[in-house]
């Protein structure tokens, strides 16, 4: 796992932008997250888009979750989350936006379908933001650390963090999610997870420094042998070998 600290989420997102820029030069397919931590990183590749630095019209992009019961084209999908803060700033087909199908009246078959399509493609890169309780997509702890795409009913702590996308009004967030599983994700050849702010101080220490365990599913990623942890200040605040991270990104081949 490589650590990368930073003074605040416009370079959290600078750092990861520069991640996942060598990928999408070489035309690889690549796995998006939503939320708000990976903002800056969308800022930043479009950005280099705007430049002349980098193109999607050859990408291929899968979602790693998505809510059960919102249209595509509800505001608060997520695939419309992703195409208004980020695919539709650049030269992305939203045909080549792969998420899976939040309308499918079998929730299971839609993620039974999803893990085949993101099987057979597969991910060069995935960006992932982790939740307050160590969620990465929307395994909630007691994800199985080896699952496929999957149904998820979200933690009450998602759905009250999630409320602030809906008006603050928790009685509006959807009650489940369809995600891609911890294998899944996992199965990404390279994955870069961003996080800021003192709320996620937990869980960054959960996912670098805490036991591997299912209660924090971010955890996983240790097993994982290209992982790219990108951080600010504050949410490396609960870290105890923070100098020693520091010299590992000074020193490193590469
Ligand atoms: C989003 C996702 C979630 C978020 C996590 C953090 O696709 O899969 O795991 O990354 O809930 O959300 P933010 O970044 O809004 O704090």
């Amino acid at each position: 796992m490589d650590i990368i600290i930073r003074a605040n989420a416009q370079e959290v997102g600078e750092a990861a932008a520069q991640v996942i820029a060598p990928f999408v030069r070489e035309g690889k397919t690549i796995g998006l997250a939503t939320g708000s931590s990976p903002l800056t990183t969308y800022k930043e590749l479009i950005r280099l888009y705007e430049e002349g630095e980098l193109s999607f019209s050859n990408i291929q992009a899968f979602l790693l979750d998505e809510y059960v019961g919102l249209d595509r084209e509800d505001d608060n999908s997520y695939f419309k989350t992703i195409r208004n803060e980020f695919t539709s700033h650049v030269d992305f087909k939203d045909s080549n936006v792969h998420s899976p199908d939040s309308t499918d009246p079998d929730p299971y078959h839609a993620a039974a379908l999803y893990e085949e399509k993101i099987t057979a493609s597969g991910v060069a890169i995935q960006l992932l933001g982790v939740g307050v309780n160590g969620h990465i997509g929307f395994n909630e702890p007691t994800s199985a650390l080896q699952g496929p795409t999957k149904v998820q009913a979200l933690h009450p702590q998602t759905i009250k963090d999630n409320a602030r996308f809906f008006n603050g009004a928790i009685e509006e967030v959807p009650t489940h999610a369809m995600t891609q599983g911890l294998g899944t994700i996992t199965r990404a050849e390279n994955i870069v997870l961003v996080a800021t702010g003192d709320t996620k101080a937990d869980a960054v220490w959960g996912i670098v420094e805490g036991p591997l365990t299912a209660m924090c599913p971010g955890s996983v990623l240790q097993l994982h042998p290209n992982v790219t942890i990108v951080v600010d200040e504050a949410a490396a605040s609960r870290l105890e070998n923070v100098e020693y991270y520091r010299t590992m990104e000074r020193i490193r081949l590469g």
